[in-house]
């Protein structure tokens, strides 16, 4: 899966591909992540990157024209059979796990980032398939967001987790919230570990999880028990 990102701040995204799980998978090339600097696109001799909105208000707009030849670059150069434009927005379809998992069909990713009041409706009208948000609040950027989706997203590719089984228990993948988790030192400051996970009984720990998995997901998201989702 190759993801191109169109941001005007490339150096945030180190923090998401200098560690980790995402360091990992670019070096396995299981992923490759491209960033793509909108500034170095625009033709005018300050190479400004913005301007005034149409019919007045607060704020700067992004202009379409570093944007548009943006997308150009990486749309002729790409050989991808599969591909989704995404703007990055509060206005868009906010991401869920099966919404996430939408995504992993596709073998290219171009994630518009959008600062200040976003970006020219006609950027979105021409390139766009999906417009995501990541939740009901507001960020300054769409940097983070993406992020966002990009971490859950390859969490999902086969081989970027090291334990085949990690993304597969978590919360949410069986619909449920996760149990507790212990490690070393059984008796920590008189705080004991359950007995029945040092049992080495199987069946009794894989019961225990889940009638706590129902437990908590009944407590803190029943929600997540009654909904059936739709994916776009
Ligand atoms: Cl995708 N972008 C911005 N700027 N704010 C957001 C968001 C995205 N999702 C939630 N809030």
């Amino acid at each position: 899966m190759k993801i191109n990102i169109l941001t005007l701040f490339p150096e945030m995204f180190s923090s998401l591909t200098d560690h980790s799980i995402e360091k990992r998978a670019l070096e396995a090339k299981l992923i490759d992540i491209k960033t793509y600097n909108i500034r170095d696109y625009s033709t005018d001799k300050h190479s400004s990157v913005d301007d005034t909105p149409f019919g007045g208000g607060a704020g700067m707009v992004m202009k379409p024209q570093p944007i548009f030849d943006c997308f150009d670059d990486i749309i002729k150069n790409s050989d991808s059979k599969k591909r989704v434009n995404v703007y990055m927005s509060p206005r868009g379809k906010t991401i869920s796990e099966s919404y996430l998992k939408s995504f992993l069909e596709f073998d290219e990713i171009n994630i518009l980032c959008g600062h200040y009041e976003g970006v020219d409706q006609r950027v979105i009208d021409t390139y766009i398939d999906r417009e995501v948000s990541i939740g009901d609040y507001v960020l300054t950027g769409g940097e983070l967001a993406a992020m966002v989706l990009i971490d859950a997203t390859i969490r999902f590719i086969p081989g970027v987790l090291g334990n085949k089984n990690s993304a597969m228990e978590e919360s949410f993948s069986n619909g449920l919230l996760e149990h507790d988790h212990y490690t070393r030192p059984y008796d920590f400051r008189g705080q004991k570990v359950p007995d029945v996970l040092l049992s080495g009984n199987h069946k009794n720990i894989d019961q225990f999880r889940k009638q706590q998995q129902i437990d908590i997901t009944n407590a803190r998201r029943p929600d997540l028990l009654i909904k059936d989702e739709i994916v776009e």
